[in-house]
């Protein structure tokens, strides 16, 4: 019988995961204004490890206050959060599943009234945002040391894997692009440089066979921006201290426009494959078990991660199985739905 490449186990460092099918990170605006993890989450990603998925990455989680999205984002920014994420990782590694905190810091893209907003440049992302404060020296050392504080606090909750968001125009991002980077100092002639702080500050809190993945936007879709060559160019110097990319694109403009399509971010994951020679993790409209196969049997990409399917249906890699002919393991309690 034919091996679906979607449902075999794939290794990265110490860490062995089931199948090849991650669950997007995404946003839940589900805590209060405290960042603390609340039912809702619980929920919410333990049905989708019982629904088989083999990794998921939760929702970006900010790693000082002023660094979330919106006042309803999970924070790891304290040590009293590590408890509601600890009980969180272990229900969801009882079913077998994998799971990774995506950390995140929002920068000028934080919706906070009345908190100041900081960037790596002092331009704002469109008129209904202020206009950040540009960071200087002594402030991006303090959230360098944020990142790794907070990915502290991730291993000692018990996470399989670490994803640090360095995609959708986030603070990270905005270091990258030129958009939206126009320092003179050595953060703006070498573009990468916050990344690379922030990574080498993430190894000092974890054990060594513990995986990092980046999310990256590899395509700003505007003039000027970044394309997937010039992902790869800015990743080159990082490349020792990530073990897989996981890319998507977009986030960094307001306007630019995107043509939205099954698997519309597939090519630009192949090219970081191929060029970087770096594991990485393909995502963007998926949802077709069929294209899922194929964008791996093409060694498009190594793993695939859903979003938005996920949301309609937590079951999705049981169907998929099934429509791909593949035997896989149900929970026992769902063992009569089965056949
Ligand atoms: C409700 C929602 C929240 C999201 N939040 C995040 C997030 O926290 N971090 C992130 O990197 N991407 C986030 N995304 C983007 C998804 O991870 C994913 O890349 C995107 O939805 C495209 O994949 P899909 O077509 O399978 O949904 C979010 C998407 C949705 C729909």
């Amino acid at each position: 019988m034919k091996k679906i490449r979607l449902f075999e186990p794939y290794s990265l460092k110490g860490v062995d995961f089931k199948n090849r099918v991650a669950m997007a990170p995404m946003c839940q605006y589900s805590a209060e204004n405290d960042g603390i993890l609340q039912d809702w989450h619980r929920v919410h990603y333990t049905s989708r490890a019982i629904g088989q998925v083999g990794m998921i990455i939760t929702e970006a989680t900010a790693v000082e206050p002023r660094g979330r999205i919106s006042g309803h984002d999970l924070g790891i920014w304290d040590d009293a959060m590590i408890a509601p994420f600890s009980d969180l990782v272990r229900q969801v590694q009882s079913h077998g599943c994998k799971i990774g905190i995506q950390i995140s810091h929002a920068g000028r893209k934080a919706a906070l009234p009345g908190e100041t907003i900081v960037a790596p440049s002092s331009i704002p992302f469109s008129d209904q945002f202020p206009v950040p404060v540009e960071l200087i020296e002594s402030e991006i050392r303090i959230i360098v040391s944020a990142f790794g504080n907070g990915v502290r606090r991730a291993v000692e909750a018990g996470v399989d894997f670490i994803e640090i968001h360095g995609a959708h125009g986030y603070l990270i991002n905005q270091f990258l692009s030129p958009l939206t980077n126009k320092r003179v100092d050595a953060y703006g002639e070498d573009r990468s440089l916050f990344l690379k702080q922030v990574l080498e500050e993430v190894h000092k809190h974890i054990p060594k066979e513990m995986p990092v993945f980046l999310r990256v936007s590899a395509e700003d879709y505007v003039e000027g921006g970044i394309h997937p060559e010039e992902i790869c160019r800015l990743l080159e110097s990082v490349k020792k201290l990530i073990d897989l990319v996981h890319v998507s694109s977009g986030g960094v403009v307001e306007n630019a426009v995107i043509k939205f399509f099954p698997g519309y971010q597939v090519a630009f994951a192949e090219t970081i494959k191929k060029q970087l020679q770096l594991p990485v993790m393909a995502v963007g409209m998926l949802e077709s078990p069929e294209l899922a196969e194929k964008t791996l049997n093409n060694e498009e990409a190594d793993l695939i991660a859903l979003g938005r399917e996920l949301l309609r249906n937590p079951y999705w890699p049981l169907q998929a199985a099934k429509t791909l002919g593949e035997d896989i393991k149900w929970p026992e309690a769902y063992q009569r739905a089965k056949t």
